[in-house]
């Protein structure tokens, strides 16, 4: 995929871990951030976040749930991701998720009422020689437009 120097979204979740090493009351705004970054909550993220921030991990398993924001896996049958960070971002990732809301009808971290699809906008991906990037499920597609994004989605339906 060739070489990237953008961090991966792992990297900027431990920094911002490290920021906040064993500050507990930091905890909601700590998966806010998260979320943010990796798109939801899965458990490696939670356990990751409470080892750092020295909270118990039943504590964040109730926060997490308690919250209707967070969200503990990508929810759609199809998760959809499109990379946002630099590099994706200034080929026109914001034009591939906004053509991918519109043909979906849903907005970014959304999944359809019919749960196939889920849309979530996520940080590098790590192989910004293709960007914009879009992943489906595991499968990764380069070099992104909306049009060929909306092309593509069309073929899981
Ligand atoms: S910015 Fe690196 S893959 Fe999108």
């Amino acid at each position: 995929m060739g070489t990237c120097n953008c961090k991966t979204a792992w990297d900027e979740l431990n920094e911002v871990i490290e920021a906040y090493r064993g500050q507990e009351s930091a905890l909601i705004e700590v998966l806010h951030k998260a979320q943010e970054i990796m798109g939801y909550l899965p458990r490696d993220v939670q356990e990751a976040i409470a080892e750092g921030l020295h909270v118990p991990l039943n504590k964040v398993y109730g926060v997490v749930s308690f919250y209707h924001h967070f969200s503990v896996e990508p929810k759609g049958k199809y998760q959809i991701a499109v990379c946002n960070g630099t590099a994706c971002y200034v080929k026109g990732a914001p034009a591939v998720i906004s053509g991918l809301e519109e043909a979906l009808g849903i907005k970014a971290g959304e999944t359809t009422e019919d749960g196939k699809f889920s849309l979530a906008a996520v940080r590098c991906l790590g192989a910004c020689s293709l960007a914009p990037v879009m992943t489906i499920n595991q499968k990764a597609y380069g070099l992104m437009d909306a049009e060929r994004a909306v092309e593509i989605i069309r073929q899981y339906e």
